[in-house]
């Protein structure tokens, strides 16, 4: 069994990463995809591609810290995407539950950076937290032929039939484990499979039975086994149907 965790900052790991990633390796998690923040830390994450064969990375700037944009940021991405470990544009989109005050410049530079991903023809990880529908609207807006993976998806059924109808993909994560997670547990059954990735989003939202502590990647397999269970299906299928999604979407 081979499973792919497509969203997990292993930079932001207590201790050394290189644990992590070990520990991972003997967990069936063959490749890890590290999602940026902001510019401080893409030394970090490109060095950890660098070290691990099975470690790729991601560029871009988070809703939370659109402040931070100016005319050096795509100058910058634009040139660090030329490595060969950098599988794509996140993670990036809206959060208005971090502060709505920001929300016109959270939408630019999420635009900014959806027009940067379609020039590059790089894959984009798009995070939305409280803003389903205008993340939906502005991609149908301006994103011209880039694949789309909402991150830690948190809609309902509805919004996922309508992310998936646009042909984007959604990865789930350790949320689809907590009891209460009804939503989830129904957006996880009924998902057309080549749409669907797993995640861990570490150190954050670790799956039951870790719930509440720091997260790995090596916790994938909670999510993979939650998601067979609901569905009625081998933890082997899922795992097969997923990372041959995230393999294709990423080029990896
Ligand atoms: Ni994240």
């Amino acid at each position: 069994m081979e499973l792919i965790d497509t969203h997990a900052h292993i930079d932001m790991l207590e201790g050394y990463p290189e644990f992590y990633i070990a520990q991972a390796a003997e967990n069936n998690v063959s490749k890890i995809i590290i999602p940026a923040i902001d510019a401080e830390g893409y030394p970090s994450i490109v060095e950890l591609a660098e070290e691990f064969k099975n470690v790729y990375f991601e560029l871009g700037l988070f809703p939370s810290e659109v402040e931070k944009w100016d005319d050096e940021y795509p100058v910058m991405i634009k040139e660090l995407s030329r490595h060969p470990k950098c599988v794509g544009i996140g993670e990036i989109g809206l959060d208005y539950y971090w502060d709505k005050s920001f929300i016109d410049k959270q939408k630019e530079v999420f635009i900014e950076q959806i027009k940067l991903a379609n020039e590059l023809e790089l894959p984009i990880t798009v995070h939305d937290r409280e803003a389903h529908e205008d993340v939906l609207s502005i991609l149908d807006e301006y994103n011209k032929g880039s694949q789309v993976v909402f991150h830690c998806f948190s809609g309902n059924k509805t919004f996922m039939e309508k992310v998936v109808s646009r042909g984007h993909y959604l990865a789930i994560g350790g949320i689809v484990t907590f009891k209460k997670a009804d939503e989830l547990k129904e957006v996880a059954i009924n998902v057309p499979l080549d749409r669907l990735m797993l995640e861990t989003d570490c150190p954050y939202l670790a799956p039951v039975p870790y719930r509440g502590k720091e997260n790995q990647p090596s916790y994938i397999v909670h999510v993979a086994k939650e998601i067979a269970k609901l569905r009625n299906m081998k933890v082997e299928e899922i795992a097969e149907i997923t990372t041959k999604n995230a393999e294709r979407v990423f080029k990896i």
